[in-house]
């Protein structure tokens, strides 16, 4: 058996992760550690826990004794870390927490680890490792800053971030190397584009607008919809890590993206036209939509599902305009290769938040009615 430590696995990716080590492997144990901030919510992975496999934990990455006593109580040989404060626009609003999640977190979880996993000195002093352990972190590349319209990042490419999220982010992502370098720790990152699937909590914006409709609220798009993101269906990042966890050379840091570029714009059009054509495809899903005015035919009109809903807002602060990663590493090292194209894959996701509407309702309760208000206010 395999004992892994699975951190912020509530949250959108980490659960998705989770669910995809416990059907792939048989001979893992799993517990899944989060605090169940905002972003966290235990139904998600509910169906996942059970008393032999997988063990839920609720607590922080930052406190030393628990992570202590996780990792001699179930002695861990893969720590996979994805919690993490991750919505750039609260970053914005509130940097400090970032900084004590995302970078004293992960520093916590090293330190715990180094305590549980060196087995001695060799004779120069270096520490040494007990075998097989590994330290990965899910990085992201916005670590890289911001392209213009030309080129793609590279692993060689400059960490520069720009928002207080991704500097937390990059700066965690220097520890993990500097653990790597000073004491030898077998380690491994992996910085991905944007994700989107089922799961996802409803400030992103795929979630937003999709939920938005559903609402009958106006969509924000910041600036004029120009920034473009690299996007990537949740299962191809899940099915990366675990190569990267697996097969990846100890200290390799590998970029995961599907060339998959769109403008926001592009992507908003694309969700309201896609929900308007399965609403007439199947009219009983239109008891979903807030705004029940029944037309001609007797059934809730949909005609007002159109470009119209989309709000030009003031631009996010210190607005990154693209990303693009170059993929080529971990598709020459590793074989990887994202399977699920775009067209398929933002369907499954509008299919899965009208199916799962009671999933959305769940965890955007009155903390996420009350930041929507703030944060949309005046923009
Ligand atoms: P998310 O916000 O959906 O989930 C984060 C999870 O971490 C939540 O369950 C939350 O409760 C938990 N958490 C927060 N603080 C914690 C703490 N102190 N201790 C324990 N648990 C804590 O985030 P996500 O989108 O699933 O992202 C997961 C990771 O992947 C993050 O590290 C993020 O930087 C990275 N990433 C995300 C994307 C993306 O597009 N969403 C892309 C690349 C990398
Ligand atoms: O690139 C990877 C990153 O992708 C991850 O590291 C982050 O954790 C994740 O949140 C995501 O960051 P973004 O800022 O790119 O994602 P978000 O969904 O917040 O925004 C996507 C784009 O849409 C971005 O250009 C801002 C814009 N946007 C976002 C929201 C929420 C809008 O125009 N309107 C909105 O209401």
């Amino acid at each position: 058996m395999k004992s892994y430590l699975v951190t912020g696995a509530a949250g959108f990716i980490g659960s998705n992760y989770l669910k995809y080590l416990l059907t792939r492997y048989d001979d893992v144990q799993v517990v899944a550690l989060d605090l169940l901030t905002y972003a966290g919510y235990l139904g998600t992975i509910a169906d996942d826990i059970d008393s032999e496999r997988c063990f839920f934990v609720r607590g922080d990455i930052g406190d030393r004794a628990l992570a202590d006593r996780l990792f001699a109580e179930y002695k861990f040989d893969t720590v996979v870390n994805f919690a993490a404060e991750s919505h750039v626009d609260r970053s914005i609003e509130n940097p400090q927490l970032f900084l004590e999640t995302n970078i004293l977190g992960t520093q916590n979880l090293l330190d715990a680890a180094r305590r549980a996993w060196v087995t001695g000195r060799d004779a120069d002093g270096r520490p040494t490792w007990r075998a097989g352990v590994r330290f990965h972190q899910v990085s992201t590349d916005e670590v890289y800053g911001s392209l213009g319209e030309e080129g793609f990042f590279t692993e060689q490419t400059p960490l520069a971030p720009h928002s207080p999220y991704s500097a937390s982010k990059a700066s965690a992502d220097m520890i993990v190397c500097a653990y790597r370098d000073t004491y030898g720790m077998p380690v491994s990152i992996t910085r991905c584009s944007n994700n989107y699937g089922p799961y996802q909590f409803p400030e992103k914006l795929i979630p937003l607008v999709i939920n938005n409709i559903l609402e009958g609220k106006k969509i924000p798009v910041y600036g004029r919809g120009d920034n473009v993101r690299d996007w990537l269906y949740v299962e191809d990042h899940c099915k990366a890590i675990d190569l990267v966890v697996t097969q990846g050379a100890p200290g390799c840091i590998y970029n995961v993206g599907g060339h998959n570029e769109r403008r926001n714009l592009q992507i908003v059009e694309t969700i309201i036209r896609t929900v308007r054509r399965l609403m007439e495809e199947e009219p009983a899903r239109r008891t979903l939509l807030k705004r029940q005015e029944t037309g001609p035919d007797g059934l809730p009109r949909i005609d007002w599902i159109d470009e119209s809903l989309i709000s030009f807002v003031k631009d996010r602060l210190g607005h990154d305009l693209r990303y693009g990663i170059d993929p080529t590493k971990i598709t020459n090292d590793l074989g990887w290769r994202p399977e699920t194209d775009f067209e398929t894959g933002i369907e499954k996701t509008i299919r899965w938040n009208l199916d799962n509407h009671a999933w959305v309702e769940a965890v955007s309760g009155t903390d996420y009615q009350n930041y929507y208000e703030k944060m949309y206010a005046g923009r």
